[in-house]
């Protein structure tokens, strides 16, 4: 029997992690391996933009997906619902073993519910089946309830039958929501499978040349600033304050800040460009390849981003985390990052202390390896076997 993974992506974080479970589906397939796996991509469209979406599929050589839903943006219900309404026909068509969802967009917890709400039928005579959820980067809290990730992310827990997990702390979390042992399987971070794969040719990229960060002599010293998140860039009074701080700090460095569209649509409604648009280096969102190229060369990064504390972990780049919790410590307790939150003078304080010297992180989390992907593929075709 062959055995059907069906996969979605919907927002830039999940290209990444999804690129790593198709390069080894890929592989599977073309040694033979005894067990064929017929894999489906779904791309709810929740990001739609060249430069958020279409970019990383070049970047990264996912396969075009087989199904977009195109649902667009929206308030979260509403986009939730649009997609729960269009996956649901994509599931009943489908008939899928194993659904995999990535990460805590809204994406990943639509269509974590309609997977666990689809009864498919084969036919009229033989037995139905509800196909098993695996959620990939499971059981990651920041224990904050008003970010509408940790929402995504408990939801989608609660309901999966192979929880996939990046570090440790995520297998304690989901023990103490009560998930049985047998259900979580800690296997590493496939962002970094993608990293560690990309790595090279991203050394090709010519952002720095693009930017004048480097001439054919050197790379000069410059800072990575993203922001995205509802709680920095929504009110504006801690947005410009925070804005402030990044003026301040531009004095002393060059400041790259590739803006997300929600953050410029800010910028814009609020009318803070004036304040910094000669100083701050604002440019659009990078591709991967550029991206990955900047932040490896940068002294230091500032960011709200989760996946972003992660990378700067395995470079061994000081991360000024703009938040005031993180859902991933390993990376406070192996990697580079502190976390800082908005308040402009701790931002600062932070930037001048870190921003001297280049620290090395020389520890890498367990299983951020590269196999990631692997032990998932793995897991999931062993369980299958066992099913059928
Ligand atoms: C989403 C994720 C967040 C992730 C982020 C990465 C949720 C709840 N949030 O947030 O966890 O860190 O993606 O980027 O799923 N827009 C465009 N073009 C696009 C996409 C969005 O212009 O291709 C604009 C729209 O104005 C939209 C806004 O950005 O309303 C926000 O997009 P949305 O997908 O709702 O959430 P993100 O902030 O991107």
């Amino acid at each position: 029997m062959v055995f059907k993974i069906l996969s979605v992506v919907g927002a830039r974080p999940n290209f990444m992690k999804v690129a790593a479970i198709c390069e080894v589906i890929k592989v599977i397939n073309r040694v033979g391996a005894e067990q064929r796996i017929d894999h489906v991509l779904v791309h709810t469209g929740q990001h739609y933009d060249t430069n958020m979406s279409d970019s990383f599929f070049n970047d990264l050589e996912i396969p075009k997906p087989d199904l977009c839903l195109d649902v667009g943006s929206a308030s979260h219900s509403v986009q939730t619902a649009r997609i729960m309404e269009r996956f649901e026909t994509v599931v009943l068509n489908e008939q899928p073993h194993v659904v995999l969802v990535v990460g805590d967009v809204n994406s990943t917890v639509a269509c974590a519910l309609v997977v666990k709400k689809t009864w498919c039928g084969r036919n009229e005579t033989a037995t139905g089946f509800i196909p098993k959820l695996a959620h990939v980067e499971a059981g990651l809290r920041s224990f904050d309830r008003t970010m509408p990730e940790e929402i995504n992310r408990i939801v989608t827990d609660s309901i999966s039958d192979y929880l996939f997990t990046t570090e440790e702390s995520a297998n304690q979390n989901l023990l103490r929501e009560g998930i049985p042992e047998n259900r979580i399987f800690f296997v590493g971070n496939v962002m970094i499978d993608t990293l560690l794969r990309h790595r090279s040719k991203a050394q090709e990229s010519t952002i720095l040349q693009d930017l004048q960060l480097a001439d054919a002599r050197e790379v000069k010293p410059y800072a990575v600033l993203t922001l995205h998140r509802p709680s920095n860039v929504d009110d504006k009074r801690v947005f410009a304050q925070m804005l402030n701080a990044f003026v301040n700090i531009s004095k002393r460095m060059p400041l790259i800040f590739p803006a997300h569209p929600r953050t410029l649509k800010r910028i814009q409604d609020e009318d803070l460009g004036n304040s910094f648009m000669d100083r701050i280096r604002l440019v659009p969102p990078l591709g991967y390849l550029d991206f990955v190229r900047l932040l490896s060369e940068a002294r230091l990064v500032l960011t709200d981003s989760g996946g972003i504390q992660e990378e700067a972990t395995i470079f061994g780049i000081p991360c000024i985390t703009l938040r005031d919790n993180t859902e991933r410590p390993v990376t406070l307790e192996c990697g580079t990052n502190v976390l800082v939150g908005s308040d402009p003078e701790k931002i600062i304080r932070e930037f001048d202390r870190l921003s001297g010297s280049r620290q090395q992180s020389n520890r890498s989390p367990l299983y951020w390896d590269g196999n990631a992907a692997k032990r998932i593929v793995k897991v999931l075709v062993d369980e299958f076997l066992r099913d059928h």
